[in-house]
């Protein structure tokens, strides 16, 4: 199979949907792989890197594009990219096509059949495509939080380990899934007195008995919330109730009983923010302050380590990957009903239940597409 990777092109994304150690494994199963001049400079691989891995370089996304039978991604296809996929080219990237029509419509007029990261699961109820990015952004969370609690930052002034003599930080993590456990692992790696909230008793009992010694858990019902948030110097918040909007669980009334110049690092933003005073910011400004307490809101924060994430989104993509180019999709969906959820647009029809009730729109199931 021809394999080609293009330059992302959506603003403020750095990653690349092939590292050159995917390109060697295509290379190594027999494929051609074609990377776009450039793509991998973001996340710190160089054309260079790519030519020995034993991938072509092309100049333009648009030869890529005309000549690829798959297209290898990490974001949605921009206006310009939907216009260059066509009939029977195969599509492997993030969609999140739910809340995006305009998308969808030019996904099912190109023809093309698309496989979305973020649907494909695994025999444990989890998304594998998902989960590295969580992983980023928990890992991440603490180290933004940190840095917002610097005094030049607005913060409040407070080191995460405090110092022999002087108390450590307080962190709060709410939500104890992924963000949450990789975000107090490294709070409490930093030397912070974390305590993560649930409102699961199975993740809870799990967090006891692989961290009971590393950090705190506590059921999360709103008096337990708003009494750690007071006494907290940074709250982290990582709650998911799939497919819906993000609880609020921090008001604005309760910030004026925090700590002046504590942090709120806000994780579930990408699904509306779980405080009542978060909005989405930037890499390029991305704290801001209500009554005296820092908001910390990066909608997409694994941007911010685009080559840690490159290679974590590449671990997780290349079975799957190998998959589709040396079985064809077809049979790699056949063989794998966990690739199969992943099939979201085939040949002008959609075939994944939850984008077709959000946007109202007729949906084959996957298994028919497969016989088509
Ligand atoms: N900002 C970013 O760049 C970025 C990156 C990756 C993920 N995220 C977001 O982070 C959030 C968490 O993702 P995840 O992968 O950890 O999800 P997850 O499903 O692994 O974990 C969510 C946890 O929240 C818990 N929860 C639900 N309601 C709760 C409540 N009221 N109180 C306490 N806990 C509650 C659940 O029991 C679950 O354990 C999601 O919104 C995800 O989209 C954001």
């Amino acid at each position: 199979m021809k394999i080609g990777c293009p330059t992302e092109i959506k603003p403020q994304e750095f990653r690349v949907g092939m590292t050159p150690d995917a390109a060697r494994e295509a290379v190594a199963h027999g494929h051609e792989v074609i990377i776009q001049v450039g793509a991998g400079i973001g996340a710190g691989f160089t054309d260079e890197d790519y030519r020995a891995a034993g991938a072509t370089m092309i100049e333009t996304a648009e030869d890529i594009f005309a000549t690829a039978d798959m297209i290898v991604k990490v974001k949605e296809p921009q206006a310009v990219e939907r216009k260059m996929l066509r009939e029977g080219q195969l599509l492997f990237t993030y969609l999140h096509l739910a809340p995006d029509p305009e998308q969808t419509k030019d996904l099912l007029e190109s023809g093309c059949t698309a496989i979305a990261y973020e649907t494909v699961t695994d025999s444990r109820g989890g998304l594998p495509l998902l989960a590295p990015m969580s992983e980023v952004a928990g890992r991440l969370a603490p180290q933004v939080g940190a840095w917002t609690l610097q005094k030049a930052n607005g913060g409040r002034g407070v080191l995460m380990g405090g110092v022999p003599g002087v108390a450590p930080a307080k962190v709060v993590v709410i939500g104890g899934g992924v963000v949450g456990t990789h975000a107090a692992k490294i709070a409490a790696g930093m030397g912070a007195d974390v305590t993560v909230l649930d409102r699961s008793l199975p993740r809870l009992k799990y967090l006891d008995d692989v961290f009971g010694g590393t950090f705190k858990n506590q059921y999360s019902t709103a008096g337990a919330t708003a009494e750690l948030v007071r006494e907290a110097d940074m709250v982290i918040g990582a709650v998911l109730i799939p497919g819906a909007e993000a609880p609020k669980l921090v008001s604005r009334a309760q910030l004026s009983e925090m700590k002046p110049g504590a942090a709120l690092v806000d994780v579930a933003i990408d699904q509306g923010g779980c405080f009542e005073t978060s909005r989405a910011t930037t890499h390029a400004d991305p704290i801001y302050e209500v009554d005296g307490i820092m908001h910390y809101c990066v909608a997409n924060m694994p941007g911010a380590v685009a080559r840690t994430s490159t290679q974590a989104l590449g671990n997780a993509t290349l079975p799957f990957l190998l998959n589709l180019a040396d079985k064809g999709w077809k049979q790699a969906c056949e063989d794998d009903p966990h690739l199969l959820n992943g099939l979201n647009v085939h040949a002008g029809q959609l075939t994944y239940y939850a984008v077709g009730k959000a946007l109202g729109i007729d949906v084959i199931s996957p298994s028919l597409a497969l016989k088509s």
